[in-house]
This record gives structure tokens, sequence and C-alpha cells, in this order.
């Protein structure tokens, strides 16, 4: 199969990586020739760190190499099969870009994006055949990240999204079938994660360390919520926590926070800038949590409670399945457990009790749990297996 992909930045370059490895030919396509001698670099880079690895032989490595041919003439891309866009997260951009590759592709060529937080349905509304547009949105780094979301757009052909899960799941990835809503599942359902963790901070419960501490030492989280802010960086996860707020109509749930708003505004984007939440120079001496494990369990059910509501939520209006979204958790941002297999853990009833004494103490929005969850405590069910739960 012959692939295109647009935009050599982080995302097209671990992409292109990904298919021309899987054995496509693979044109890759920039407009700053900067920015596809540098994808090239790296591609190499990274293929030679995994011919020395061992996970790759040396000839497949070169052979993979070979299968990639940078350009810059949209012309080459004459007899592609799949093109997925990788470009700036601009709609109007986005938009331009398809109406005029639609000139030149055959007509049954695939057309893919690579979103994150546009409509698809609004990116395929440039198309003359938006019937074979999808979206196909991969995590950084793409060659490392297992998962892959497929978004149907409202347009979308049916069967089309089987196809292209079928040939994601072909480059090694695990391909998850979800709507086009804001978020998808991944961006939507960690919300919390942030969101809630700065609101514990701010009403002083604990300071950053210690919700930092209560997440990765009680909860098996690789990073707290501070350290990955900080790592993910406040340019990014602010504006994706702004995007995500208001492309779900202001729901309270999703409101973004003044403390990472400040920091923002600052400059104070993490460790690229030295300093966000932490500290990042030399001399900084790292703050002490306090590692009271009552305190700590109290921060790690609240904002357990609020991811758990979040996938729930997310199942309750068919977003995707409990599988997709079990999956999308553990291999989207490596939670050491799906939500929904955590909400059994702890009990829905538990989940419940947390939300519902939140939303009594503060009687916002933000706090209301989701219908389905209190129907399986209702009904005294479990989320993935079908028996009665432990009583409680
Ligand atoms: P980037 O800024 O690293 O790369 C974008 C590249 O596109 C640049 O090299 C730029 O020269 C090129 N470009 C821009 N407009 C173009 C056009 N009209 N024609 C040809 N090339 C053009 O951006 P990044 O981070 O790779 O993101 C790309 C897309 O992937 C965005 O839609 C983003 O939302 C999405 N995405 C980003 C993720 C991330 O973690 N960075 C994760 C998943 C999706």
């Amino acid at each position: 199969m012959i692939i295109g992909i647009i935009g050599s930045g982080a995302m097209g370059a671990g992409i292109a990586q990904v298919v021309a490895t899987a054995g496509h030919t693979v044109r890759l396509l920039d407009q700053n020739a900067d920015a596809l001698q540098r994808a090239s670099s790296s591609i190499q880079a990274n293929l030679t760190k995994l011919t020395e690895k061992g996970k790759l032989s040396a000839d497949d490595a070169a052979a993979s190499f070979a299968r990639l041919r940078p350009t810059r003439d949209i012309g080459s891309f004459i007899d592609c099969e799949l093109v997925l866009e990788a470009i700036v997260e601009d709609l109007a951009v986005k938009q331009q870009l398809f109406r005029e590759l639609e000139m030149l592709v055959p007509p049954d060529c695939i057309l893919a994006s690579n979103t994150s937080s546009l409509s698809l349905a609004a990116i395929a509304s440039a198309c003359r055949q938006p019937e074979r547009f999808i979206g196909i949105h991969f995590f950084n780094p793409a060659p490392v990240m297992q998962l892959v979301e497929i978004i149907p757009a409202v347009q979308t052909r049916t069967g089309l999204a089987e196809e292209v899960r079928d040939l994601v799941q072909s480059w090694g990835k695990v391909p998850v079938l979800t709507k086009d809503t804001p978020g998808f599942i991944v961006n939507r359902v960690a919300r919390p994660f942030y969101g809630e963790a700065i609101r514990i901070l701010e009403e002083g419960i604990a300071d950053v360390a210690t919700i930092d501490w209560a997440l990765t030492e009680l909860g098996g989280f690789r990073m707290g919520p501070f350290a990955l802010m900080d790592f993910i960086g406040h340019d990014v996860n602010y504006r994706v926590t702004e995007s995500i707020f208001a492309s779900f109509f202001y729901d309270p749930r999703f409101k973004p926070s003044f403390t990472q708003k400040r920091l923002f505004e600052a400059g104070y984007y993490g460790r690229k800038s030295g300093r966000g939440f932490y500290d990042y120079a030399a001399d900084a001496i790292a703050p002490e949590p306090n590692r009271d494990e009552a305190l700590g369990r109290t921060i790690l059910h609240r904002v357990l409670a609020m991811l758990i509501n979040e996938a729930v939520d997310a199942l309750a209006l068919n977003v995707a399945s409990r599988e997709a979204l079990e999956l999308a958790m553990t291999k989207g941002v490596n939670y050491p457990k799906g939500l929904l297999a955590w909400a059994d853990e702890l009990g829905p009833a538990t989940v419940l009790q947390t939300l519902d004494a939140l939303y009594d103490e503060y009687h916002e929005d933000r706090y209301r749990a989701s219908p389905l969850l209190r129907r399986v405590v209702r009904q005294n069910q479990l989320f993935l297996r079908h028996e009665p739960a432990a009583q409680q």
C-alpha cells in the first residue's frame, strides 16, 4: 500500500516511521524543508536504535528507510491509497489542504486526519467525497505508544472504520473505535487527572509534591499530575483544557483553572522553560511530600472517583465500548489499570459515595455522578463482570 503523510513534525515523522516499518511505501511531505530533513534524520536515528536493541534487523531497518520518500511536491501523492495529515492544528488550514489533495489522489484513496481537538465532521465538510474521510489519532511518540483512536465522522461511509481498524492493527498498534466527540476517549476521560489535582491544590488540602506522591506511590500512576503537566508543558496542556471546555459547551466538569492559566501566562511552561509547578533549576531542592497515608488515600480516591465518573459517562453516552475505554487509558496514557476495572475493584458504590459527598459539599455540577454509575450501584452490578457486587 502506498501511504502519504503530510506534516513531518513530531507526529508526522513518528507515524511515517510506523508505516514504513510495517512495509508500506511512504511519501512524507512538509512545506518546510528543514522539518523534512529533521524528520528523515530522526527516523534514521530511531531505526538505528531499534537495530542496536535487537528489535529490528539491520536489513529491515535499511529497507524501511528506503521505503520512505520525503518530498515537497504534493503532485507525488497521485498514487496514494491512504493519506494521513499531521499538519498544524488549524481547521481552515486542514480544510484547504484536503480541498487541494482531493483533486489529486485517486477517488478511492482514504483521507485521514491526526487531529487531537478538531471536529472530524468539520474537516470532512471541505471534501467533495467526505464519505472516504476518517480520524486516525496517534499518541506521542507514535512509534512507542500503542494506542490509536479511530474516529469516523458522521459523513464517513459504513465499513471504513473497521477497514482502517484492521489496517492499523496490522501495523502492530492497538486501535479503538470512538465517536467524533471532543477529546475522543483519552483526552476527555483524562481531564480530571489534571483538573481535580489542581482543585485539591487550590483548596490547600495538600501541596504539589504530596498530591503527586499520593497518585504515584498509592495509586500506581507512572507520573503524578503536576510532574506530568510540567512534562507536557502548560502551553499545550492548558490550551487542550480550554479547547475541551469550550467544545463541551462549557460543561463545568471540564472547567480550566486559574492556577494553570497563570503559569501559562507567566511563561512557566514546565520542564522546557525551567519552571512550572516545580522548579527545574540545577540547584533547586525537590519539595518533600507529606507521606500521611490517610491524606494520600483521600486525595487518590477523589481524583480516581472523578476519572472513573468520566469513563463511565463516556460509556453511558456510547462514546466507546467498555473494552475500548479500558484499552485507551492503559495503552494511551499508561494508567496502571483500566478505569472500569478500577471502579469494580473499589466498588461502584464507594465511588458513587465519594462523588455524592463532594456534590453535597460543593453543590457544583462538576461533581454530578453519571446516571450509569448510579444505575450500576442501584442494580448491584459491576462494569466488567456481570455478577452482583460484594456487599459494601
Ligand atoms: P508539529 O508542529 O511538530 O508539526 C507540524 C508540521 O506540519 C510542521 O513541520 C509544519 O511545517 C507542517 N505543516 C504545517 N502546515 C502545513 C501545510 N499546509 N502543508 C504541509 N506541511 C505543513 O505538530 P505535531 O505536534 O506533529 O502535530 C501535528 C498534528 O497532530 C496536529 O493536528 C496535532 O493536533 C496532532 N497531534 C499532536 C500530538 C502531540 O502530542 N504533539 C498527539 C496527537 C495528535
